[in-house]
């Protein structure tokens, strides 16, 4: 096991008053996992995170990251294991603003005991993983927002790190950017990546394959996203807020449904009408990230086509196009 706690707390002490932030939570998380941790404001997230990746110390029980009982450790041997296993990215990206993007990223491999002649090689390598091969000599203030984020990231990777931590790493970016921001993500995690991120948002989570909630420092729940009832009520409710905008019959409601279909045949033909290529999105349809949307599809099983307008208006962002689906329209 990649990562084995065992009843780990954390009480902070504020002058008299104590903060118990965890409260005894035990986690096995293996490698190239991709895991959300969600839960309200102060219920532990980024104390678990932290501890997650040596930041800091639990007050009790215990912590292994790749069978080293981290929790036993000094502060210099958990900064050399936070240095050699840890890739952090947080939501307000933390990039040095005199420093080009190359050097962002070299820094760690500068400071880390794995500095060698080839960290410049390394560090561009990190770039164009995550898409920013032109960008190397940019400072943070000529970069967007989903830009920095990709710097953090790389610079997260550039050590080849055991697990890539992320504190609400879209907390700071536009629905759109998180979308490509989640993707990289996803990639990285295709790539044997193990990824653990924290986000307040469940269609960022739909990104993991796994939720862990958190509640007053415990785990509250813990299931694959596929699973998860709060996340799969999220679906549920986002495509059906969706139909609705675009005037699709709710499909929960069979009966009017059949009914709406069979005066749709009467004017149309059996065949039905083929899907409006040029069909615009309101605005203000909340959209399923397309990653939470495969995880409505059994896994393995083809996008049905042709796309049924449902299925566009979730996976598209408002005022985009239709794409030809595979196979082409009905
Ligand atoms: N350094 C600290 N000293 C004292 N109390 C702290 C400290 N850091 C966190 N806390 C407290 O511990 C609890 C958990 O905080 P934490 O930051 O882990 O929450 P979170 O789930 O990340 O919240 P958010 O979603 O707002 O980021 C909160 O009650 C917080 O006030
Ligand atoms: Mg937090």
């Amino acid at each position: 096991m990649l990562i084995r706690i065992r009843q780990l707390t954390k009480t902070y002490t504020m002058g008299t008053e104590k903060v118990h932030a965890l409260r005894g939570v035990d986690l096995d998380i293996a490698k190239n996992e991709f895991v959300a941790i969600m839960g309200a404001s102060g219920s532990g997230k980024s104390t678990l995170m932290n501890i997650l990746g040596c930041l800091d110390q639990p007050t009790s029980g215990t912590y292994d990251l790749n069978d080293k009982s981290v929790h036993k450790m000094s502060a210099g041997s958990l900064s050399q294991v936070r240095n050699e296993e840890i890739g952090f990215v947080f939501q307000s990206f933390e990039l040095l603003g005199r420093a080009t993007a190359l050097r962002n990223v070299e820094l760690p491999l500068i400071y880390s005991r794995k500095r060698f002649w080839g960290s410049t090689k390394r560090a561009k390598e990190a770039l164009h993983k995550v898409g920013l091969g032109e960008r190397m000599t940019h400072k943070p203030s000529q970069l967007s927002g989903g830009q920095k984020q990709r710097v953090a990231i790389a610079r997260a990777l550039v050590n080849g790190p055991s697990i890539l931590l992320a504190d609400e790493p879209t907390g700071a970016l536009d629905s759109k950017t998180s979308e490509d921001i989640m993707a990289l993500f996803q990639q990285l995690h295709k790539d044997g990546q193990t990824v653990i991120i924290v986000t307040h948002e469940e269609d960022i989570a739909g990104y993991a394959k796994r939720i862990v909630r958190l509640k007053d420092g415990r785990i509250l729940s813990d299931n694959p996203t596929d699973t998860d009832p709060i996340h799969q009520d999220f679906l549920k409710r986002s495509l059906e807020s969706a139909q609705r905008a675009a005037g699709v019959p709710d499909s929960s409601n069979s009966a009017q449904r059949n009914r709406d279909q069979e005066e749709e045949e009467k004017t149309l033909g059996a065949e039905g009408k083929p899907l409006n290529g040029l069909l615009k999105i309101p605005a203000a349809v909340p959209i399923v990230a397309a990653g939470a949307m495969t995880a409505l599809l059994a896994p393995n099983q083809p996008v049905p086509t042709p796309l049924s307008p449902d299925l566009c208006v979730s996976v598209l962002n408002s005022n985009q196009q239709l794409p030809t689906p595979p196979g082409g329209l009905a």
